[in-house]
């Protein structure tokens, strides 16, 4: 049987991808965001994912706002990472899983939630950007992911509760397939950030830290905010926590934390990374 292995949270901020592009990792204002990675890639060493399922916001690139699904998993044979304009490089193919996807889909339309399927679908720096973080080697990682694109573009936005339940679904979808997978889950997405307006660079440490504590232990504190209580508290873009709340809902058992980070401000976000491995299935030592 499949088996979530853990879940990352990590921020996607595009400017990331043009510091790796231009080799600034060791910049004095880069420093502090990319030394959170190296006990991460040894943790990844460690477990050996075969698949990632990633929860992430697409802002433009597949979806617009002329057709928005509120929930959307990838099926498709591979992803591409292309061109969006924020001048870094794209990052090509992504191999997919559609065997996989196909059963993500149907054990989460038999619990009545009701995603579109994407046989075609680009994936942005959303999903691109924390790929590169993790596996800066593509071919040293998993072999295979499932894209799963909320929305966080158009409102309605689908609340934290929502999402919530959502990632309890890919959950347990995962742990009924019937292969033996190691499947990690990573949720990308800032916590407090606003880009536009009279509020852009709006961060909320304070609210930021209790949101990455209770991911560890009490996730479901965060399920009684409203997308309105985010935008209020931590900014029009801090609603990309939806996408934390779904990977962190999506381990089966209790938790250990491995690692985490917080570090303000990349761009205009504050940037996090949270890694949780799932307890109840056997430790990978
Ligand atoms: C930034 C953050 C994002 O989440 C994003 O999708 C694009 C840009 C930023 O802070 O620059
Ligand atoms: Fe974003």
């Amino acid at each position: 049987m499949a088996t979530i292995v853990g879940c990352i949270c990590t921020s996607h901020i595009p400017a990331i991808g043009g510091a790796l592009a231009k080799g600034l990792e060791s910049e004095p204002y880069w420093q502090p965001f990319f030394d959170c990675f190296p006990p991460v890639r040894a943790w990844l060493d460690r477990v050996q994912p075969d698949v990632a399922v990633v929860f992430y916001n697409d802002h433009g690139l597949n979806f617009f706002l002329d057709n928005m699904p509120t929930f959307a998993v990838g099926a498709a044979e591979e992803y591409l990472n292309a061109d969006e304009g924020w001048g870094i490089p794209p990052l090509g193919l992504y191999p997919g899983d559609p065997k996989l996807s196909w059963h993500v889909m149907q054990s989460l339309v038999s619990e009545e939630f009701d995603p579109a399927s994407c046989q075609r679908m680009l994936v942005d720096h959303a999903f691109a950007i924390p790929m590169q973080l993790l596996w800066p080697d593509k071919g040293s990682g998993p072999r295979a992911s499932v894209p799963i694109a909320i929305n966080t573009v158009q409102h309605p936005l689908p609340s934290p509760r929502r999402c919530y339940k959502l990632g309890q679904a890919v959950g347990r979808a995962i742990a009924s397939y019937p292969e033996d997978l190691k499947v990690v889950v990573v949720g990308t997405g800032g916590l407090s950030h606003q880009l536009e307006g009279a509020r852009a660079g709006h961060i909320n440490k304070a609210f930021d830290l209790l949101c990455m504590s209770k991911l560890v232990d009490d996730p479901t504190a965060l399920i009684r905010y409203s997308i309105d209580d985010l935008v209020e508290t931590k900014g029009s873009q801090g609603v990309e926590l939806i996408m934390w709340i779904a990977a962190r809902a999506a381990m089966t058992g209790s938790v250990t934390k491995i690692h985490s980070n917080y570090h303000i401000p990349i761009s205009n976000t504050a940037a996090g990374l949270l890694v949780l491995e799932n307890r109840d299935p056997p430790q990978f030592m």
